[in-house]
């Protein structure tokens, strides 16, 4: 029988026991016998995450028809990733605030959150090599290797109002689609599913990271800073054009651009700005732009799930993916 889903509420309640189970994993793992480590890790590992990403291989092992329990310590270790992103991320952006506390680097330093994002990484394909699955290997690894280019190339476009908006989608794929799509593509390798399913999940995670992060980037502009647990307007602040100031920059006047241009360059942004910035994004269209495009590819992730048989994995997905784009943290 498939179980009622309609909203990602009825997902995290109908898969409760998987994701406690990830839980327990990811706090077992912390096991560094340097009680600094796991100390600076649990800060940030215990905050709330969301855990999409252990989410989704779930979900994709679930739908593939996979039965056993390695997801967990998988999952786990995906979790591990991304908090090291997380970790090196708060360092490159200057970031004060993480899941509504104080980030890890705001607390002890960037070279301590720069240090414990090195050890989860390796900690984590420490553990991934047991799983002896030269594809999960090859998957993770190149995963990766991405974020990290495109980490690179948005420092690259750092104070350049002018960013082409398809390097623009190349940075978001590299530095957030990457680990979703191989999420999900582990998932199905765990299943054992055929080459087809494979790459069918994988291309649905790329799609919905693509999605993920410019909900992410809208959200930077419109959200409510406490359900976000981050600083608002931190983008531009930090000098990053995303796509609803590249969208905002080609249809506002020479002023407001010049304005732009200028809070870009200086890393200076008021409330007063931001306030600004909001109201010309609504009346330009340019949030509603950005979110047209996430839902795109929230329709393309989901033609990738008709390969599948109906079940409440699919369903969960597909309420997974809407929820991509309407989520508000
Ligand atoms: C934050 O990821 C970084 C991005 C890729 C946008 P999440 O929004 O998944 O962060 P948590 O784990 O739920 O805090
Ligand atoms: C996420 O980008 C980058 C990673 C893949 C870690 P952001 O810089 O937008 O993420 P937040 O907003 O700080 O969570
Ligand atoms: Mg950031
Ligand atoms: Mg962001």
């Amino acid at each position: 029988m498939i179980a009622t889903i309609h909203s990602i509420a009825d997902v995290w309640d109908a898969y409760r026991l998987e994701l406690d189970g990830i839980d327990d994993r990811v706090r077992k793992n912390l096991d560094s016998s340097v009680t600094l480590v796991n100390t600076v890790a649990a800060h940030i590992l215990n905050s709330g995450g969301k855990r999409i990403r252990p989410l989704l291989l779930m979900l994709s092992a679930r739908l593939c028809g996979y039965t056993g329990w390695e997801h967990h310590q998988l999952g786990s270790l995906i979790e591990f990733i991304h908090t090291a992103t997380l970790l090196h991320d708060d360092v490159v952006d200057d970031a004060d605030i993480r899941r509504g506390r104080r980030s890890a680097r705001k607390v002890w330093g960037n070279q301590i959150s720069i240090l414990v994002g090195d050890y989860l990484y390796s900690k984590a394909m420490c553990q991934v090599v047991e799983f002896r699955s030269q594809g999960i290997n090859e998957v993770l690894a190149e995963a990766c290797k991405k974020m990290a280019e495109g980490e690179v190339l948005q420092l690259y476009y750092n104070g350049n109002p002018a960013m082409p908006e398809i390097d623009y989608i190349k940075i978001v794929e590299h530095k957030t689609a990457g680990l979703i799509a191989a999420s999900c593509r582990m998932g199905a390798i765990l299943a054992n599913a055929s080459e087809a399913q494979q790459d069918a999940l994988f291309r649905f995670g790329q799609n919905l990271g693509i999605a993920f992060q410019v909900a992410d980037d809208t959200l930077d502009y419109t959200a409510n800073g406490t359900n976000l647990g981050k600083t608002l307007g931190q983008d531009l602040r930090q000098g990053k054009a995303t796509l609803p100031l590249l969208h905002l920059l080609h249809h506002c006047s020479e002023t407001d651009r010049q304005m732009i241009k200028d809070r870009m360059e200086t890393r200076t942004l008021t409330e007063q700005d931001l306030a600004r910035l909001i109201h010309l994004m609504e009346d330009y269209g340019s949030i509603a732009y950005a979110l047209n495009r996430a839902s795109t590819y929230v329709a393309a992730a989901k033609r990738d799930l008709s390969l599948f048989e109906d079940s409440t994995a699919k369903r969960a997905l597909s309420v997974a993916a809407d929820y991509m784009v309407t989520r508000d943290r």
